[in-house]
C-alpha cells in the first residue's frame, strides 16, 4: 500500500532535476541553458542552438563548424526508408506519418541503439537532428504528391529544409532569407520547454531503456494533442472559422462559457501566467514575414491582432492570466510561408526532437535515474468473487 499523494497534471510535482531550461512562468521567463530566449532567437541560429541544449555551453567558431558538418554528414534517408512514406494514403495526416516513419527508424540504425554507451547515443542523436528535417519534408511532399527532394547539405539547416519542402522539378529554387531567418526563429523558439507532456513521455518512455528513436516516436504522438503541440494548428483553424472581425465577440463568449467546451486556440498555459516570451519574438516575425509576401492586409491577421487586444483587456482573460501563447502567432507565420496546417505540428516535432533529445540524455546520464512508474489511488470496487455468466 503506502500514502501517495494525488497530483492530477502534476502541477505540483517535479519529475526530475534538470540544468537544461528554466521558465519563470509569472515573469514570463525562459532561458536555455542560462541564456534568454529572445537573445538566442536574435543572435544565434537553430544549430547552435542544438549544440548549446546538448552540451550545456555555446560552441567556440571550430566546435560549430565540426558540429554542423556532423549533422549535415546524417541527413540523407537510408533508401528503403522511403517505401514507407508510400505505404500510407495521400491524405494521411503528416502527424500520424511522422509517429510512424520516426518510429521505423528504430528498424534501421543498429550500432545507434545501445543507450549504456555514450557513443551511440551521441550518434543516436545526431541522427534524428539530421533526419527529422528531410522526414518532415517527404511527409509534406507526399501529401500533395511531388516527388521527394534529396537534401544539400551546403545550405544551412532552416534554408535546406524550405528547399526540400517547396523546391519542385524544372523549376529554379532560391531559398528566400527572409523566410529561412523566420524558419530558424520558429526552430530556436520550439527547441525546448523543459517538463512539458511530450518531454516527460519521452523521458518516461526512455526510463526503461527503450529504443532511442522509439522514445521520439512517443514524444511526438504526444505533442500532436490539440492542448500541446496541435494548438498551433487549432488556433489557424479557429481564426480560420471566425473568419471577420465583427464575429469575434461570439466566440469569446463561447470561450467564457462554462458549459461550451469551447476554448480559444493559442491563449492560456500551463506555466506562463504573464506574457509567453516566445510569443512576442514570434509576434515580430509574424510581421516580418507577411510584409515580405505582401500580405499585412491578410483578413486572418486582423482576426488575430483584435482577439488578441480583446483578451489581454477582458476580465475572464484577465483574471485567469490566459495571455496569447507561441502558438497563437506561428500558425498565421507559416501559413504565410506556404505551409499547410497541417505541417504546422510537424514543424513543432522537427524543432523539438533536440529538446527531447537533451533531457533524454540528462536523464540517461543521472546517476539517480529510475525507471518512471508513477502510483495511483485506487477507487474502484473492492474485492469480489466471480460470477458466472448465467447469474449476472
Ligand atoms: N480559453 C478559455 N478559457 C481557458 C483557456 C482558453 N484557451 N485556457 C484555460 N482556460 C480557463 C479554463 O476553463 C479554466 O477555467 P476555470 O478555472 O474556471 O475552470 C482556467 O482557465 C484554467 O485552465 P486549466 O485548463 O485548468 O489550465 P491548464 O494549465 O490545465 O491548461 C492549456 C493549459 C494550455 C492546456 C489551456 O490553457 C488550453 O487549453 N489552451 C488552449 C490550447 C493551447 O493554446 N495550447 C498551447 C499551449 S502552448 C504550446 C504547447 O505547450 O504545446
Amino acid at each position: 500500500a503506502g500514502v501517495f499523494t494525488l497530483d492530477p497534471g502534476f502541477t505540483s510535482t517535479a519529475s526530475c532535476e534538470s540544468h537544461i531550461t528554466y521558465i519563470d512562468g509569472d515573469e514570463g521567463v525562459l532561458l536555455y541553458r542560462g541564456y534568454p530566449i529572445d537573445q538566442l532567437a536574435e543572435n544565434s541560429s537553430f544549430i547552435e542552438v542544438c549544440y548549446l541544449l546538448l552540451h550545456g555551453e555555446l560552441p567556440d567558431a571550430a566546435q560549430l563548424e565540426s558540429f554542423e558538418k556532423t549533422i549535415t554528414h546524417h541527413t540523407m534517408l537510408h533508401d528503403q526508408f522511403d517505401q514507407f512514406f508510400r505505404g500510407f494514403r495521400r491524405d494521411a495526416h503528416p502527424m500520424a506519418v511522422m509517429v510512424g516513419t520516426v518510429g521505423a527508424l528504430s528498424a534501421f540504425y543498429h550500432d545507434s541503439t545501445d543507450i549504456n554507451d555514450p557513443k551511440a547515443r551521441t550518434i543516436a542523436s545526431h541522427r534524428m537532428i539530421a533526419k527529422m528535417p528531410t522526414i518532415a519534408a517527404r511527409a509534406y511532399k507526399y501529401s500533395v504528391g511531388q516527388p521527394f527532394v534529396s537534401p544539400r547539405n551546403d545550405l544551412d539547416f532552416a534554408a535546406n529544409f524550405l528547399r526540400m519542402c517547396f523546391a519542385v522539378p524544372a523549376e529554379d529554387y532560391e531559398v528566400n532569407p527572409v523566410m529561412a531567418r523566420a524558419m530558424d526563429r520558429i526552430f530556436i523558439l520550439h527547441a525546448d520547454h523543459e517538463q512539458n507532456a511530450s518531454t516527460s513521455t519521452v523521458r518516461l518512455a526512455g526510463s526503461s531503456g527503450a529504443n532511442p528513436f522509439a522514445c521520439i516516436a512517443s514524444g511526438i504522438a504526444s505533442l500532436w494533442g490539440p492542448a500541446h503541440g496541435g494548438a498551433n494548428e487549432a488556433a489557424l483553424n479557429m481564426l480560420e472559422e471566425i473568419g471577420s472581425v465583427d464575429r469575434i465577440p461570439e466566440y469569446i463568449a463561447k470561450a467564457k462559457d462554462k458549459n461550451d467546451p469551447f476554448r480559444l486556440m493559442g491563449f492560456g498555459h500551463r506555466v506562463y501566467k504573464n506574457y509567453d516570451p516566445r510569443a512576442k519574438v514570434m509576434r515580430t516575425t509574424c510581421h516580418e514575414v507577411l510584409k515580405e509576401v505582401g500580405e499585412t492586409d491578410d483578413p486572418l491577421l486582423a482576426v488575430a491582432l483584435e482577439l488578441e487586444k480583446i483578451a489581454l483587456e477582458d476580465p475572464y482573460f484577465v483574471e485567469k492570466k490566459l495571455y496569447p501563447n507561441i502558438d497563437f502567432y506561428s500558425g498565421i507565420t507559416l501559413r504565410a510561408m506556404g505551409f499547410p496546417t497541417s505541417m504546422f505540428t510537424v514543424l513543432f516535432a522537427l524543432a523539438r526532437t533536440v529538446g527531447w533529445i537533451a533531457q533524454w540524455t540528462e536523464m540517461l546520464e543521472d546517476p539517480t535515474q529510475k525507471i518512471g512508474r508513477p502510483r495511483q489511488l485506487f477507487a474502484g470496487a473492492t474485492e469480489r468473487d466471480y460470477v458466472a455468466i448465467d447469474k449476472r
